[in-house]
């Protein structure tokens, strides 16, 4: 039966986000409705209500979330009804060029729901990265669901679906930081102290934060950062240098993505280091570097898609960890809200006063 739900919906570009009813069809051939429990506020979200990912206006916006499978389509089999879910926007489609060459990890013909939803008025919605999760329902493709330890908090299990993934995995799977590395970690709201603690996890021993705000380098000590450096305050390439024997960090990840942050990545890494990419730049945004530089410093600048992350592999292997108190999660979530908290939640993410607010539902 169709159902009628409540959702937080961007209508058009820069306007404050209502909670609208909103329609939610029963599952199709290779669809799932999940019964949400809970969805973090990213920045991604506010990029959308910004009109900074893309026109299609209007958004059903959040898709950092868990919840309970609650109805499955024809030839679903991976997840059946009462399965604990983390929502992911990998859901591989295993033909696409990059799976066929055995990276699925890029699939570049990820799978959706392939029904709208829809507003009352039978307007369709475009739902977040293809999830759409500030509902208290939401329609996404069987593979967008990843089953995981159903111990975990939902508030917790469903930042793994976005931010918390893309930071973790920006420092472990993109940048391949192991033991015994360096890492500096350039913005440290919910990414970039994802990417610490990922660092931390994989055995870095010196992991430097670099923010702007003295409380958020505080909070970046909590997840492992080992030195903190305020970049305005001091020259931040000059202090990972000094921190590293003079060298550099083997890893730079800049999780802010702007012209300023992503030259200062590339030059307070060591030679032949890494620079990650993750924070996500605005079209427009531009960067000139001698190309000498590029050759003479080698290694790698490299762009992390979700954290390279593949939701099968890591959300289990993640919650896992972090039951076992080995993963910090519940870190992340500085305050529960309710479904008309997001245009709140918004500003308070603006003016950094937190890491994530979480819609509880
Ligand atoms: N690549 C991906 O798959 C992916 C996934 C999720 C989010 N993101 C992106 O990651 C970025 C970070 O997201 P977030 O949720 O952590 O955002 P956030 O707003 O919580 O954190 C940004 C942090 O950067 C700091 N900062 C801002 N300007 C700075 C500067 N010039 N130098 C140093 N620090 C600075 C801020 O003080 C803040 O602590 C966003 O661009 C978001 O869209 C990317
Ligand atoms: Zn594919
Ligand atoms: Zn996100």
């Amino acid at each position: 039966m169709v159902q009628q739900v409540r959702g937080v919906v961007a209508h058009s570009k820069g306007k404050p986000v209502s909670v609208e009813t909103i329609t939610v069809p029963d599952p199709g051939p290779g669809e799932a409705v999940v019964a949400v429990q809970a969805c973090g506020v990213c920045h991604t979200d506010l990029h959308y209500r910004e009109g900074g990912i893309n026109d299609e206006f209007p958004f059903l916006l959040g898709h950092e979330a868990a919840g309970v499978v609650e109805s499955v389509g024809e030839g679903v089999s991976d997840v059946a009804p009462g399965d604990f879910v983390i929502l992911n926007w990998r859901a591989v489609c295993g033909v696409c060029r990059a799976c066929r060459r055995g990276e699925p990890k890029y699939c570049f013909s990820t799978d959706n729901a392939t029904q709208a939803m829809t507003l009352a008025s039978g307007r369709p919605l475009t739902p977040a990265l293809g999830i759409g999760a500030f509902a208290e329902k939401t329609l996404v493709h069987a593979g967008q669901c990843t089953k995981v330890n159903p111990a975990a908090k939902p508030e917790v299990a469903g930042l793994l679906g976005c931010g918390v993934m893309a930071g973790i995995g920006a420092a472990i799977n993109t940048g391949g930081v192991g033991r015994g590395d360096s890492i500096a970690v350039i913005g440290c709201g919910g990414v970039g102290d994802a990417a610490i603690a990922g660092a931390k996890l994989a055995g870095a021993t010196t992991i430097v934060a670099v923010d702007v705000d003295d409380k958020k380098l505080e909070w970046a000590k909590e997840f492992g950062a080992t030195h903190t450096i305020n970049s305005w305050q001091t020259d931040p390439v000059k202090a990972i240098q000094e921190l590293t024997d003079g060298n550099g960090a083997n890893v730079v990840v800049d999780a802010v993505g702007r012209p300023e942050t992503f030259k200062l990545a590339f030059y307070a890494r060591d030679l032949a280091g890494t620079v990650v990419l993750v924070g996500v730049p605005t079209p427009g945004m531009t960067i000139q570097l001698p190309l000498i530089d590029v050759f003479g410093r080698g290694g790698a600048t490299k762009s992390s898609w979700y954290g390279d992350c593949l939701p099968s592999r890591d959300f289990p292997m993640l919650i896992d960890l972090h039951l076992q108190g080995r993963l910090p999660l519940d870190k992340f979530v500085s305050e529960t809200i309710g479904i008309e908290d997001v245009e709140e939640a918004f500003h308070r993410m603006e003016r950094g006063e937190v890491l994530r607010s979480v819609v509880v539902l």
